[in-house]
């Protein structure tokens, strides 16, 4: 039998062995089931359960390889994802699974198991929205971005973070995916829904006010280092239950512009409204539960960054209100921003989302996804206008008027 002193890709019976064997989390004699349960693109998550008492652990393991396409990827993201896990959790407790080893040599991170909370994004497609959502995604923002710039953070210790941090292989994947071909179609990767490709051509590739904003968002993307960033904080790595909130998967990790973060998670609850809008309008409530998310998300963030500034950053020429307003107003700029960028890099680009993917009829899919386009434009051009959040929710209202 393989030991675990180097690397190699584990099985579900090899995981078995290692959970008892490197991390001692059941008997040698404990009966235990062992699932592979991962359903992305790009790592393999293993649960393996007690029979005896049901206790848990997850082993997320990364391969050279991608487990969609076979493409070589950077391990060196598993190490990244096994210390942000670690520091947001200090920063903010309760909101991440708590890692319990990180494995070097095997390119493994085992954690908690978070299976009483549920995928956000697959949740909101069965039309539950959880009224606590903008409370505990606003309290995991602020409290673990604004912790970890430079308002706060020692310069030292922030430039070693910086170049842990440096993740130049999954930074290049949204450079390209996010903020390059939904504009640019250099590498022919678009997909775009036949009888929308005009409308892309003229309001995505054409317009030049619009390639002028998101060349700046792009290259504030990749200079800003502002804060720790999730990375990837999209709707299916928020994971909730009644009580609780978990962030998971952090695997793009970087020191980026804060937006980018609060842009993806509002970016993407857009596309439930949008789904809702178009395939079952009669659903009211759940529309406007979503709608007001959306609005609270916006504000309670702005509003608890704002208090931990307050409480956080010491520095006497940042706490001259000018500078600290025009800092608090750039980063829901380009939160804004950002979430246009995601919006439309889902629309149009080859990472779709199940909210466009589910609706097949083309007198549906067609307007949506230009309602969708829409608002991301809107988003990206206007995105030092919105002072609250009932400004975005009302422009997505006006387009789907
Ligand atoms: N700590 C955990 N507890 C319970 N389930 C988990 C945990 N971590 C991951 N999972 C499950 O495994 C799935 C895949 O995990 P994750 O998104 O981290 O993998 P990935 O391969 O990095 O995915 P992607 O391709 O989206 O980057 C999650 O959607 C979730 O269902
Ligand atoms: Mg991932």
């Amino acid at each position: 039998m393989r030991d675990f002193s180097s690397f190699f890709l584990m099985s579900t019976e090899d995981v078995r062995r290692y959970a008892v064997e490197v991390l001692h989390r059941f008997a040698p004699d404990e009966e235990t089931e062992c699932r592979e349960i991962g359903d992305g693109n790009i790592n393999y998550v293993f649960q393996v359960r007690s029979l005896l008492d049901g206790h848990s652990v997850i082993v997320k393991q990364a391969d050279r390889l991608l487990r969609s396409s076979g493409r070589p990827l950077d391990l060196y993201r598993n190490k990244i994802e096994a210390r942000i896990l670690q520091l947001e959790g200090e920063l903010a407790p309760g909101y991440v699974p708590e890692v319990y080893y990180y494995d070097e040599a095997m390119a493994a991170t085992s954690m908690e198991d978070v299976s009483s909370c549920r995928n956000l994004r697959k949740e909101l497609m069965e039309n539950r929205v959880y009224s606590h959502l903008s409370e505990g995604i606003s309290s995991f923002l602020a409290d673990t971005l604004l912790p970890t710039t430079d308002l706060v953070l020692d310069a030292e210790e922030k430039k070693q973070r910086v170049r842990f941090f440096t993740n130049p292989e999954l930074c290049k994947i949204t450079e390209d995916l996010v903020l390059t071909e939904p504009y640019y179609d250099y590498k022919g990767r678009n997909i775009i829904t036949a009888g929308n490709e005009a409308f892309v051509r003229t309001f995505l590739y054409e317009d030049e006010a619009l390639l002028a904003a998101v060349a700046s968002l792009r290259l504030n993307f990749m200079n800003n280092a502002q804060a720790l960033l999730h990375g990837d904080l999209h709707s299916g790595s928020i994971f909730i239950n009644e009580q609780e909130l978990k962030v998971l998967d952090p695997e793009f990790a970087f020191y980026g512009p804060m937006g980018y973060d609060i842009g993806n998670v509002i970016g993407n609850l857009f596309f439930a409204w949008a789904n809702k809008a178009f395939t079952c309008p009669e659903q009211e409530t759940v529309i406007n539960a979503l709608a007001q998310s959306i609005a609270e998300i916006w504000d309670k963030t702005g509003e608890k960054l704002a208090l931990r500034y307050d409480e956080l950053v010491t520095f006497p020429l940042y706490r001259t209100p000018a500078f600290r307003k025009a800092w608090l107003d750039s980063v829901m700029a380009d939160s804004a921003g950002y979430a246009g960028t995601e919006i439309i890099r889902r629309t149009v680009g080859d990472s779709k989302v199940m909210e466009l993917n589910s609706v097949t009829d083309l007198t549906l899919k067609l307007p949506m996804e230009r309602a969708l386009i829409k608002l991301g434009i809107a988003l990206i051009k206007q995105r030092k206008s919105f002072r609250r959040g009932r400004d975005l929710t009302d422009l997505f209202r006006l387009i789907l008027a």
